[in-house]
């Protein structure tokens, strides 16, 4: 990325949560002054920013303080539903000459029909920043990791979007995130698959609906450096940019995982109700929702400063460091390796075991079954079974 044509003043509404810390971190390495406004309970610093405690649902109490650090641009990463859009205006568009909203992927009528909350036909994928915006509310938050304390009664980023797009004053920028993975990644996407070849499995088994659904993510670093560019560069006020990484299948998110992590064994596709209930997606899987992100690259010249690879590897081993800090992920993420090993018995493809036992696996079960990606030999071979 270019050095900034000029240090600005920038202020970080949830600063210190998992894409707040990051972008905390790129925006003062970028020379530009900080503050983060937050409530001071979360773990996680911001450090080299000015904090400033408080709860946004009292936000306008702090527009003095606000005004006082007289901040260029204001970035609002915490803000949920119209009533908290039109608060963050009411306590800051006098006083940020621009404003930058965090919004989200979800928005599109696409995720709607992948969760179930429209049963219409399917959206067209890649969802660019012109595809339909859903019309139901996604549904309530399935765990306690997902439910943030930011969020108000009603969890709607369409209608902040709406909000946003009908305020009179200076038109903020808003950027839509695919889901994050890496360091501070609330609901350990990748832990799952982490503990799964910590653990040795020589086998690993995906419901092939999930293997093949194609999804937008994003590394944390990289989205945050997107919203800096959002930040730095006044054309952006007043668009909507999708920012995520190229859009992968399950599969191939596994693959590239496995080959980061250096893992040997082998993945098992089988049909969604051969697998056990604990790795089934409850969702509509034909739906696929990967986002095409070149209007940011265009406007902003945005680009991922981080690989796959090398996102992966710094995912997996933040992964690494938390279970070493005994932080419980163990016990949440749902695993249940005797029901696994029964459905790869019943497939004919063997216990899983360790890689040892993998690779001693009975060869002409694994030869007649095995379907070996052309993409290279790194690649764990996947093991195909027709439904
Ligand atoms: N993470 C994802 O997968 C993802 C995907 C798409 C879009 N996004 C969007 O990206 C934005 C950032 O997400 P995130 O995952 O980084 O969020 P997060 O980790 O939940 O960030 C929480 C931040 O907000 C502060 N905070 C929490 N409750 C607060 C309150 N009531 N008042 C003031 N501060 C409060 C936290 O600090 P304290 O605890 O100290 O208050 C922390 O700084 C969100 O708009 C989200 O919708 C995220």
């Amino acid at each position: 990325m270019p050095p900034p044509v000029r240090s600005l003043r920038v202020l970080v509404l949830g600063g210190t949560g998992c894409v707040g810390a990051a972008l905390v971190r790129q925006l003062a390495e970028r020379g530009h002054e900080v503050a983060v406004f937050h409530r001071g309970v979360g773990g996680c610093a911001a450090n080299g920013a000015f904090h400033l405690h408080g709860n946004r649902f009292e936000l306008e109490a702090f527009a003095p303080d606000f005004a006082r650090f007289a901040p260029d641009v204001v970035v609002d990463l915490i803000a949920a539903s119209a009533a908290a859009a039109r608060r963050t205006l009411r306590a800051l568009a006098a006083t940020g000459r621009r404003l930058v909203f965090a919004s989200s992927q979800e928005v599109y009528r696409a995720w709607s029909v992948f969760d179930g909350s429209d049963r219409g036909a399917l959206a067209p994928a890649p969802l660019t920043e012109d595809s339909p915006l859903r019309c139901a509310p996604p549904p309530p938050r399935a765990t306690a990791a997902d439910a943030r304390s930011w969020r108000d009664a009603g969890d709607d980023k369409v209608g902040m979007e709406r909000a946003l797009r009908a305020w009179p004053g200076a038109p903020p920028t808003i950027v839509r995130l695919a889901p994050v993975y890496g360091p501070g990644d609330r609901q350990h996407r990748l832990y799952p698959l982490f503990r799964r070849m910590q653990d040795g499995r020589g086998v690993i088994l995906l419901p092939r609906d999930w293997a093949e659904w194609r999804s937008a993510r994003g590394y944390v670093e990289n989205m945050a450096a997107g919203l800096v560019l959002a930040v730095e560069q006044p054309r952006a006020a007043g668009r909507v940019y999708n920012l995520a990484d190229a859009g992968l299948s399950g599969l191939e998110w596994v693959q590239a995982a496995a080959r980061t992590f250096g893992w040997r064994g082998r993945l098992l596709l089988a049909a969604p109700l051969q697998t056990p209930p604990h790795l089934r997606v409850r969702a509509n899987t034909a739906q696929h929702c990967h986002a095409d992100s070149r209007r940011i690259r265009v406007e902003l010249g945005y680009r991922e400063p981080f690989g796959l690879a090398e996102a992966l590897a710094a995912a997996l081993a933040w992964e690494s460091r938390r279970e070493a800090q005994g932080s419980g992920e163990r016990e949440r993420i749902a695993r249940d390796y005797a029901s696994e090993d029964a459905v790869l018995l019943a497939l004919g493809v063997g216990a899983a075991g360790g890689v040892r036992s993998a690779n001693a696996m009975n060869s002409s079960a694994i030869t007649t079954n095995t379907h070996t990606l052309p993409s290279g030999p790194t690649l764990p071979p996947v093991i195909q079974r027709e439904p």
